[in-house]
């Protein structure tokens, strides 16, 4: 129980167990045992090694998850920004509905969705945060909208730790989460979305996302990719998706994941 509660403890709230959901709450209870019996396999600290923030997809690159990093940067995915450009996808935003021809890249109506962690610690901030194509970071929609933030995250540590044989279940604990189709419906889907948009098939389009096999190379080749991590919990207990609102020009989350205190929070 120590991870969960820890972590409650640290964000000094109980506000997002409700006692209106005792569904809810029983997972919590069956989660936190379930993960207890992991805790002595990895030896994860106790504390969180800072306040966790977003830093950006060349950070989960470079050592790490280069071959990912390399196959994400050729997807759609990390051309986002792009898109609230003025004149670009013209025609779709007409459709849309959209003014094809104004300037949407620092709308707060957009950001969530086209950036990484905007709203939030250390996420994308319009006409501060850079903006390079040729090796895009925290200004599309990069590796932590889909996984969890990276920096001062227990996570990471425990994937250091354990040199990637970790099993999944450890890292959920810290914001990591499986129940991809919810994660992709924080954006795909979800019911802020100014413009229509097409459907996806989740399940088809997973493979896609980064298609790294192809994407080793001298520099990457000693990055481990054929770990078996186990199943994870969130697999079958698919997890809250992420609402928000803009309040007086702000981006503002309401419904909250598991892990509110310390992943979803202001800056
Ligand atoms: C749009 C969402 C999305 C983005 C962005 C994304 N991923 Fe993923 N990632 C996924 C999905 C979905 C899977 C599972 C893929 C599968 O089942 O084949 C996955 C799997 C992985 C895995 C294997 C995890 C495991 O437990 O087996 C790694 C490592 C990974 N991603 C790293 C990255 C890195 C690094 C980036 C950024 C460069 C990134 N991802 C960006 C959705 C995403
Ligand atoms: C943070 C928001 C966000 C998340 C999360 C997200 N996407 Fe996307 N996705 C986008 C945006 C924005 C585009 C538009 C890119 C474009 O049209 O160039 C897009 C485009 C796509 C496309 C279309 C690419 C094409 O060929 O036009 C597919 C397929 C897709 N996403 C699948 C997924 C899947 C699967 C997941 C979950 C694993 C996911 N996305 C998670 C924002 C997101
Ligand atoms: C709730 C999430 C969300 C928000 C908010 C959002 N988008 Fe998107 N956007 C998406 C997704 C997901 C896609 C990819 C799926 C698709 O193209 O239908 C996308 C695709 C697009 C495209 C490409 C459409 C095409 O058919 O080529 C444009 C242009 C775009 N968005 C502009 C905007 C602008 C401008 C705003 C703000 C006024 C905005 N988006 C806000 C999620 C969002």
């Amino acid at each position: 129980m120590e991870n969960i509660f820890g972590i409650r403890h640290m964000t000094g709230g109980s506000r997002y167990i409700r006692p209106s959901n005792p569904g809810l709450l029983l997972f919590v209870l069956w989660l936190a045992a379930g993960l207890s019996g992991y805790a002595g396999a990895a030896e994860p600290q106790t504390t969180m090694p800072g306040k966790p923030m977003y830093t950006g997809a060349t950070l989960c690159g470079g050592r790490c998850h280069d071959p990912w990093y390399q196959a994400w940067k050729d997807t759609p995915h990390a051309r986002t920004y792009e898109l609230l450009k003025p004149g670009v996808r013209a025609e779709a935003k007409r459709r849309g509905g959209l003014n094809p021809n104004a300037d949407y890249t620092a709308d707060v109506r957009c950001l969530r969705c086209h950036t990484t962690g905007y709203g939030q610690k250390g996420g994308f901030i319009p006409l501060k945060t850079s903006v390079n194509v040729r090796e895009p970071d925290l200004e599309q929609v990069g590796c932590e909208m889909c996984h969890t933030a990276r920096g001062g995250n227990q996570a990471r540590v425990i994937m250091k730790k354990t040199e990637g044989k970790f099993k999944r279940s450890q890292i959920e604990a810290w914001g990591e989460r499986y129940d991809y189709e919810n994660v992709c419906r924080r954006c795909h889907g979800h019911k802020k979305s100014p413009h229509p948009q097409r459907r996806i098939n989740f399940k088809a389009e997973r493979k896609n996302i980064h298609d790294y096999a192809k994407y080793y190379n001298d520099f990457n080749k000693t990055q481990e990719s054929k770990i078996d991590h186990g199943k994870g919990v969130t697999e079958d207990h698919p997890l809250a998706i992420e609402d928000w609102d803009v309040v007086d020009g702000a981006i503002r989350f309401k419904k909250l994941p598991l892990w509110e205190g310390w992943l979803i929070f202001n800056r």
